[in-house]
């Protein structure tokens, strides 16, 4: 049973993980490079409503990431009377929680002051006639080089993950 439980909670973090991290990556590489290929004024509603959709199963992995990841750490604990964990692994996991507030802030930011601000241009332009094509590009540039920047930091923290597991399970040896 014990087993099961260890398994589930790893299956529901990495399933998340891979959600929040792969998505960056369809994002940035496939949708947001087919979009651009429309003229800038048709693509702005899609840009925005893509993310904002996206952000959605973000909150989601973020919630599952913060459950499963406090079940791992502590399972981790409980394993310690076959493997003590080092200091140096509490090292690496304190890195690896520092990016991911990292991540949860960028992630906070486009939801709570970029998107929105696309959608008021969006809707102010609109009113006027003319968009502010400028401006739209500049924000969503913004958005953009968020994601990459989180993307970024995803990957080293599945580095990190990687590493964490090597050491925990003493497959490499550190003092
Ligand atoms: C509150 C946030 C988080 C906590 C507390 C947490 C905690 C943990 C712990 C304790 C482990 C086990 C490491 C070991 O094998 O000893 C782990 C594994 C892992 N974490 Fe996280 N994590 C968090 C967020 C994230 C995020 C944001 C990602 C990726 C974007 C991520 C990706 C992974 C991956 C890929 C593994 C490897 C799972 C496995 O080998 O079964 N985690 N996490």
């Amino acid at each position: 049973m014990e087993f099961l439980d260890e398994t589930l909670i790893r299956w529901i973090h990495l399933l998340a993980a891979a959600t929040w991290v792969g998505g960056m990556i369809f994002l940035l590489f496939i949708a947001l490079p087919t979009l651009s290929l429309r003229r800038e004024t048709a693509r702005a509603p899609t840009f925005t409503h893509t993310f904002a959709r996206f952000l959605k199963i973000v909150w989601i992995s973020v919630g599952l990431l913060i459950l499963t990841g406090i079940g791992n750490l502590y399972i981790r604990l409980q394993m310690q009377t076959h493997t003590p964990l080092t200091v140096y692994y509490y090292g690496v996991f304190f890195l690896k929680f520092i990016l991911f507030i990292g991540m949860l802030s960028m992630a906070g930011k486009l939801h709570f002051a970029i998107i929105p601000k696309l959608r008021e241009l969006e809707a102010g332009s609109s009113e006027e006639g003319q968009k502010p094509v400028e401006e739209l590009g500049q924000w969503q540039k913004k958005a953009l080089r968020l994601t990459q920047g989180n993307l970024l930091i995803g990957v080293i923290i599945f580095l990190l993950a990687a590493y964490l597991t090597a050491l925990a399970t003493g497959h490499v040896v550190s003092e």
